[in-house]
């Protein structure tokens, strides 16, 4: 059961490229004339806004010093300002959400960076050196602009830690004891969005993609900080920002790869999940390092003397920040490698395929195999195990012994290829799979025929129709049909057995019927005496089918109808060894005053060819 409380905070906001061009639209929504404007490199803002900008105030700071609110906050009074729009980073919104705090004025953000405040209750304020946060749904700006070309133009290197400073809103909020399947979705969707934006921005910072993925990483981490609580090291990079003056998004990015090193092992490997890298503390940190981010908190400044007070008597925190004091990378929470490089270079080995489908499935299969012996740590005896099993699967094989086939069964496979291949419509009769023992070539015998001549076994009189999907008769359509014996045998089981027995091809007449004798079919095991029976052993099933016949039905128009009939009552009908029942397959069979058996059914084919 989870429980958890949600508090949305209901900001309207305007995403794409060249919305900031919506700003003059949203202040007159909001019913106001007179529009202080805060924030440095706000220009493009005020020659939208013209007249309605009544006073605009440039000198934000970082970590919201009161000194400037208040210098700000006279400016509001002198100009009577009736709305705030903030441009720029977390700086200028944060000044923005102190003077909401301080006069109730709608505040609309235009972010610039990919900070996040802009989506939260929260501002941070700086007095006497000392940070201090507050929460009020106040605080939360009326509309958010996220105007993607404004990014365009943010120096790679800020945007490199302010994309980090937001992938931290997203971690931290994976394990928030507020945590719930709305912000999960949110932090790992906005993981994924941020590593894939920040090496490409770094190569090429106005590529207008990664940068909206960038941005839409960074909206979507400030819904997480804004409605989750968020852990240590939001705790630390606060407490390294407003009483050691450390710059934010910096110490964010220093920070954390070495919080994620200490962090809950199942939320890092959603994580590597997201990041699609083996081990997400070292994938963060290689990621910051490969991007040029600042790699320790020494190279921010920070006296090593500091980090004792910092950490209190918490030996854990102590050693966490000693490690992002000197930039160590983290140790592996999984010391797996990375297997990106191999897979991808075997999988580019297949682009001369001359089909490319093939070189797509096997693409895809190298990837899947490498996923799988990475994720289950495969070790080199279990592989070779593997091609133990393999290999004997392959020396069982005969013109009457198809192991492979058996394999494919008993792992569902051909069930789903099946299902995959024939169950398309659901108005002709389920298809279920061939298995090994159809013979090509069936003797040929007249409707009314008896294909178990001679054999002991429960007497069945079989009636079966042949119709289109409007129940239209279809004749002359070819129906082989086969079985196993009493004993649960097939006849190419039985070497000594002379001929086809219990099996033939028989035709619809012109109403579309036919009818055949044969014995009631029982449950038998599939042949387990080779590596398959071995895996059903290892793994506690049984080997056998439920009693079912054996269908294959062709008419020149129709598609092939190749499936079973099972014996409603049957055993196994729910734990069928090679899963080939379909409740739509399983059929009355109904005991006669002798104890025969007769059984009726109409198969409905589609229209096709083949
Ligand atoms: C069969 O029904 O004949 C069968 C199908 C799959 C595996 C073994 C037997
Ligand atoms: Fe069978």
């Amino acid at each position: 059961m989870e429980t958890f409380v949600y508090t949305g905070h209901a900001a309207r906001v305007i995403f794409g490229a060249g919305t900031l061009s919506r700003l003059r639209d949203e202040v007159e929504r909001l019913g106001a004339t007179r529009v202080l404007l805060v924030g440095g490199r706000s220009e493009r803002a005020a020659a939208l806004l013209g007249p309605l900008v009544a006073a605009r105030f440039e000198g934000v700071a970082m970590h919201t010093p009161v000194e400037v609110t208040e210098r700000a906050l006279e400016l509001v009074s002198a100009a009577g300002v009736d709305c705030l729009v903030s441009v720029g980073g977390g700086s200028a919104t944060g000044l923005g959400k102190a003077l909401t705090g301080r006069t109730g004025l709608p505040l609309i953000a235009v972010p610039t960076t990919y900070a996040g405040s802009e989506m939260t209750p929260i501002v941070g304020e700086t007095a006497d050196g000392k940070k201090t946060t507050r929460s009020d749904p106040v605080l939360v700006p009326k509309t958010v602009i996220y105007d993607v070309e404004l990014t365009l133009g943010l120096p790679v290197g800020l945007s490199v830690t302010s994309g980090l400073n937001a992938m931290a809103h997203a971690v931290e909020a994976l394990y928030s004891p507020d945590a719930n399947p709305a912000t999960d979705n949110f932090a790992l969707e906005s993981i994924t969005r941020l590593a894939r934006a920040l090496p490409l921005l770094a190569q090429r910072p106005d590529d207008p993609d990664a940068r909206t993925d960038a941005l839409l990483g960074a909206w979507l981490a400030g819904i997480c900080l804004g409605t989750v609580r968020m852990g240590l090291h939001h705790k630390l990079c606060h407490l390294l920002g407003g009483s050691y003056g450390l710059p934010h998004s910096e110490t964010h990015a220093v920070l954390l790869p070495h919080v994620m090193a200490s962090s809950p092992p199942a939320v890092m490997r959603r994580i590597a999940a997201a990041l699609g890298a083996p081990d997400a503390p070292t994938a963060v940190f290689d990621l910051a390092t490969r991007l040029g981010a600042p790699g320790s908190l020494v190279e921010l400044g920070l006296g090593e003397a500091d980090l004792a007070t910092i950490a209190g008597d918490d030996a854990g925190v102590l050693a966490l920040l000693e490690e992002a004091w000197r930039g160590d990378r983290p140790a592996a929470l999984d010391d797996r490698p990375d297997l990106t490089a191999l897979t991808e270079q075997v999988v580019a080995s297949f682009a001369g395929a001359s089909n490319p489908r093939i070189a797509e499935l096997l693409g895809d299969l190298v990837r899947r195999l490498h996923g799988f012996v990475l994720d289950n740590d495969l070790t080199e005896a279990e592989w070779l195990g593997a091609i133990d099993f393999l290999t004997r699967t392959g020396q069982l094989c005969s013109p009457t012994r198809q192991e492979f086939v058996l394999l494919s069964d008993t792992l569902g496979i051909s069930s789903a290829v099946d299902l995959l291949t024939n169950s398309r419509s659901p108005d002709t009769t389920p298809s279920a799979v061939l298995g090994p023992f159809y013979v090509e070539g069936p003797p040929a015998v007249p409707s009314g025929a008896n294909l178990a001549e001679g054999l002991p076994g429960v007497p069945l009189r079989a009636d079966v129709r042949i119709t289109d999907l409007d129940g239209r008769p279809i004749p002359d359509a070819v129906v082989d049909v086969w079985q196993s014996n009493q004993d649960g045998f097939y006849d190419v089981q039985l070497p000594e057995l002379e001929g086809p027995v219990l099996r033939a091809r028989l035709r619809s007449g012109a109403d579309g019927t036919l009818w055949f004798r044969s014995i009631l079919p029982s449950e038998y095991p599939i042949p387990d005496d080779g590596p398959v029976g071995q895996m059903l052993r290892a793994t506690g099933r049984h080997p056998y089918r439920a009693p079912h016949l054996h269908f294959m039905i062709s008419a020149p128009g129709y598609r092939k109808l190749i499936t079973q009939l099972f014996v409603a009552g049957g055993r196994y009908l729910d734990s069928d060894a090679v899963f080939g029942v379909k409740d739509e397959l399983i059929v009355e069979f109904p005991p006669g005053p002798d104890g025969s058996r007769t059984v009726e059914f109409t198969f409905r084919l589609g229209a096709g060819n083949g």
